[in-house]
């Protein structure tokens, strides 16, 4: 029996093996995308607008589609309908829970966006907290994470500490925050990857310190979900928030919080609905057929994995599907960033060097010295190639830089979908625009 299980495992760690050595499955991908293969007027379309929200598979869309067909009823009725669309808010969350690496679906908050979310939970955590306590929120935050804080600490009498990041890492330094804990700090703030410059923070370190404080802390993992590997536990944080339309599928935002902590919590709600966990949370009638499509979009996810040849567990799929398409997005930042560079002028607003690809997600922002960002996106899209202006809500970061808040960066991202030929094709059409 012994020899046979070791048999077993090392025929798992060969097929691990020759599927890292396999090449991305690009074709296979983009196959799964209907929106990728229209085309207006014969010019095809360039998705790099993905920071701000990613296309769907054509699983994401038939789940909803069958959710409002088979199972559109209220909760906690007696009959098929209603049943079923209790398994699938379920479901769903079982499926966020492997996302995440969460220990229960009961940590499985769900709600219309991460901002919505974010209010509610400082709100809910504010109500412990009292006049003179400290939060600590960050510049390299997008303003759903920091304006949600400053609001409860206005309200609550809270002292706020601000943490910039380093502009030569790109990145919060777990030193510089040491120095701004204190022990009245109640909450630290902070983002996993920025939607701006992309860099990856070391959240675990970051968290080490925060908790070594006695501080909670709630992290932005919106811009990281959809490029790597979420483990909550590892990450060892208190809250982690992401939206899943930036990973596929549909509009809706969903934290993980740790189920003891929830547990002490008290968000405003009606009075017949149930204080039971994560339901506490969650306000009037769930988006049932988003709630479809979000067991969907993570199941495509995992599906990366199978095509890379993983078939074990949903999240040994998703970790696998994950080691595969975070190598590929990286040559895609680093060609990216490589021919942008070569275009004078530009000036990359974030890590450049291509030895420190793995420290930022393929979210390229950059700025011209005489062209504004608006005419570049405008000539892009005059091409049919999307990609965002602005501050993109990352307010704390333009400041930090001293970047003109009206006018902000270009910000160009791939997804897993991206192919070498449309980052080519979208560095000529900057180059043609700044001409
Ligand atoms: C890093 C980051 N945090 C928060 C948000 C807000 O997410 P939502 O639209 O779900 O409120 C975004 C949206 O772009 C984001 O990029």
């Amino acid at each position: 029996m012994r020899a046979s299980s070791l048999s077993v495992c090392q025929a798992a760690a060969r097929t691990r093996a020759n599927s890292s050595r396999m090449s991305y499955a690009a074709d296979a991908v983009r196959s799964a995308f209907p929106s990728l293969a229209v085309a207006d007027d014969g010019a095809p379309r360039i998705y790099l607008d993905n920071p701000a929200g990613t296309q769907v598979p054509q699983r994401v869309a038939d789940a909803a589609a069958r959710a409002l067909i088979e199972s559109n009823a209220n909760l906690g009725g007696f009959f098929r309908t209603s049943i079923a669309a209790e398994t699938v808010i379920e479901r769903a969350r079982v499926a966020m829970g492997d996302l995440l690496g969460a220990a229960s679906p009961r940590e499985i908050v769900v709600g219309p966006s991460m901002t919505a979310l974010t209010f509610r939970i400082a709100r809910a955590l504010a109500r412990t907290w009292q006049p003179g306590d400290e939060i600590v929120v960050t510049r390299m935050d997008h303003d759903g994470n920091v304006a949600p804080w400053l609001t409860v600490a206005q309200e609550r009498g809270l002292v706020v500490r601000v943490l910039p990041f380093d502009t030569s890492s790109w990145q919060l330094e777990p030193d510089a925050l040491a120095a701004l804990l204190t022990d009245r700090t109640r909450l630290v703030a902070l983002n996993y990857a920025s939607n701006l410059t992309g860099s990856i923070n070391d959240v675990a370190a970051l968290v080490a310190r925060a908790k070594a404080a006695g501080a909670l802390t709630y992290v932005d993992a919106v811009q990281f979900t959809p490029h790597g590997f979420v483990d909550v536990e590892k990450l060892g944080c208190d809250f982690l928030a992401c939206s899943s339309y930036k990973f596929f599928g549909p509009h809706l935002g969903i934290v993980w919080g740790r189920e003891a902590l929830l547990d002490t919590l008290h968000p405003d709600k009606v009075r017949p609905s149930t204080e039971e966990l994560p339901w506490r949370f969650e306000l009037g009638t769930p988006q049932i057929e988003l709630f479809a499509a979000l067991e969907a979009s993570v199941d495509h996810l995992a599906w990366i994995g199978e095509l890379h040849g993983e078939h074990g567990a949903r999240r040994e799929r998703l970790r696998r599907g994950f080691a595969a398409s975070v190598a590929h997005e990286a040559e895609l930042a680093q060609r990216l960033i490589d021919g942008l560079r070569e275009i004078d002028g530009v000036r990359i607003v974030g890590i450049a060097d291509p030895n420190r690809v793995a420290q930022r997600v393929p979210t390229v922002s950059f700025v011209h010295e005489r062209v504004a960002p608006d005419p570049i996106a405008q000539a892009l899209a005059r091409e049919n190639i999307f990609v965002w202006s602005g501050h993109n809500y990352a307010l704390e970061i333009v400041r930090q830089l001293g970047i003109d808040e009206a006018t902000g960066v270009v910000r160009i991202g791939a997804a897993h979908y991206t192919i070498p030929a449309e980052i080519d094709a979208t560095v000529a059409a900057v180059r043609r625009a700044l001409a």
